[in-house]
């Protein structure tokens, strides 16, 4: 059993049944899920020698901000049923690693708590059916400190095949989350309003920039054209993400479809990747290949429930650690200084001669 593995067990000791599938539900068969693991595990890094890594840097800025590590928390819907404090425990956990979270759209906590400890985090935003609520919650999360906007692309479509652990079904209401930033009435007035839209078009992004002034990131692109339209139309920053291979069975992984996105708009935006990254030597893959950042789910989600702040703080320290070891043992000495040489598919031959 790997540490994830053993974390999610503790993880599941703890939750109702229905909570914990909901937490480890994939798409379809599972094939994007289980593939998501398998081509980051797939990836060979190349060591180099005769270097000074007797210092290791894994700081970097993403989108101006500063991080302890490219290592940031994806939003993740529903934290109130991992741990009562949701996103605040979360946020505690990330402030104490020095990195940074994602909140949901589909948060039951207030942004003013979630900024109160001292993360910087960027809000998740799904668009509602009724624009103004979404413009509501954009200028609630830009006046409490929200830094970022991560605009989700990939949700078309829910793709919970058992209803029983589809939050709105879940027996325990207290466990659903609750619309932390929209008063009783204004929920009541939303009405079907507050429904996901499954219409978002490149024109969203641009709208978002402007109402915000935030920098904006597309969540949930899979390849160069989709990245193209999305920086041609004013993202700062796209998310490589399967959604945690949860939103389409057989889908292309994250890290088969990472170099296609980089060679195609790495040179003007930040690209970040997500799904299945579940280790020092993965997010190493990552960066090397291109990324700027690696978001990490359900392990972060499984911490959470397992052990509150502290167990979303061992969980990014326990990446961060991995990262360090990884990097020296690579010879390379920041995170900066990782390249496209550094790694090759197993069984490749690599580039035979140049880098470093
Ligand atoms: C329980 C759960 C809830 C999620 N909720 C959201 C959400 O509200 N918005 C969103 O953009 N992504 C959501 N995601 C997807 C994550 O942001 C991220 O893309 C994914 O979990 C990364 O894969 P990993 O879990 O393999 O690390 C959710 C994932 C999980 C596991």
């Amino acid at each position: 059993m790997t540490w994830i593995e053993e974390l999610a067990a503790r993880a599941d000791a703890v939750l109702p049944d229905y909570v914990s599938r909901y937490v480890h539900s994939v798409a379809g068969d599972g094939a994007c899920a289980r593939e998501g693991v398998e081509d980051w595990d797939a990836l060979r890094l190349r060591p180099s020698v005769l270097r000074d890594v007797s210092t290791i840097r894994t700081g970097v800025e993403l989108l101006g901000t500063p991080v302890a590590s490219p290592i940031v928390v994806a939003p993740m819907a529903q934290q109130v049923a991992a741990n009562p404090l949701g996103e605040v425990a979360t946020a505690r956990g990330a402030a104490a690693q020095g990195s940074l979270l994602g909140v949901s759209t589909n948060t039951g906590v207030r942004f003013a708590d979630i900024a109160a400890e001292g993360a910087p985090w960027w809000y998740q935003v799904y668009l509602t059916a009724d624009r103004g609520i979404t413009r509501t919650l954009v200028e609630r999360a830009v006046e409490a400190g929200a830094a970022a906007l991560v605009l989700t692309v990939d949700t078309t479509s829910l793709s919970v095949e058992h209803p029983e652990i589809h939050p709105p079904n879940w027996p325990d209401e207290s466990l659903r989350f609750r619309t932390g930033n929209l008063s009783a009435a204004e929920v009541e007035a939303a009405g079907a309003g507050l429904g996901t839209n499954f219409a978002v078009g490149p024109d969203d992004i641009g709208w978002l920039a402007s109402i915000s002034g935030l920098p904006v990131l597309a969540k949930g692109v899979l390849t160069a054209r989709d990245a193209r339209r999305c920086v041609d139309a004013g993202a700062e920053g796209v998310v490589v993400s399967t959604h945690g291979g949860r939103r389409l069975g057989n889908s292309v992984t994250s890290a088969s479809a990472l170099p296609e996105v980089v060679a195609e708009v790495g040179g003007e935006c930040e690209v970040h990747v997500d799904s299945g990254v579940r280790g020092g030597h993965h997010v190493v893959a990552a960066l090397a290949t291109g990324a700027r950042a690696v978001h990490v789910g359900r392990p972060v989600m499984w911490g959470l429930a397992a052990g509150g702040a502290q167990g979303v703080a061992d969980v990014l320290g326990r990446f961060r650690g991995e990262l360090e070891t990884t990097l020296r043992q690579l010879g390379v000495a920041s995170v900066l200084d990782l390249y496209p040489v550094d790694v090759v598919r197993r069984g490749s031959a690599g580039p035979h001669r140049g880098g470093r």
